[in-house]
């Protein structure tokens, strides 16, 4: 994938070059429409972080998933096909981006659509996987957005 623009390359110069880059990331994070989740690369991949679409979309508080399983998601209708091909690519270190029905905390059903990208260290070993998550059926309605 081409990015149009590289940001890195905007800021590269300015002496507070790391605290622009952690503002920049947290107010990406934090006012992100897509929900972002980031979880360890060990069994059950535990989860590290979420965002506050992340926790709008499913109904959970961030205290009720970090240390949990993105499994927590997943009920009778979660569709077993995707969850393999999940297991397949992931651990491979490959780019993963696939759809099925989760749950939130209400027990309502939704449909995830959701993709999952290695992060790695600089040995090159993944240590965590970030997830960029929505509701693959959300429709935009009508309305203005002023406070
Ligand atoms: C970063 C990340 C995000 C995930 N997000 C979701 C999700 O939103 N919905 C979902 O059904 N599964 C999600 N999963 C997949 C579940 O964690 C997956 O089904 C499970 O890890 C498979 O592992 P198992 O071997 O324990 O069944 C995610 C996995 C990772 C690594």
């Amino acid at each position: 994938m081409e990015n149009t623009t590289d940001f890195f390359d905007i800021f590269q110069d300015d002496p507070s070059f790391r605290d622009i880059m952690k503002r920049l990331l947290e107010s990406s994070m934090e006012f992100s429409f897509n929900g972002v989740t980031i979880t360890e690369a060990k069994k059950g991949y535990p989860i590290v972080y979420v965002n506050p679409a992340f926790c709008e979309l499913t109904g959970y508080g961030p205290h009720e998933l970090i240390g949990k399983s993105p499994t927590i998601l997943q009920g009778p209708e979660t569709d077993p096909e995707v969850l393999k091909r999940l297991q397949e690519q992931v651990p491979n270190g490959e780019l993963f981006h696939g759809q099925a029905i989760n749950y939130r905390k209400d027990g309502s059903r939704f449909m995830m659509e959701w993709k999952i990208i290695p992060i790695h260290n600089k040995e090159g070993e993944i240590t965590h996987h970030l997830a960029i998550q929505r509701d693959a059926n959300w429709k935009p309605v009508g309305q203005d957005f002023a406070p």
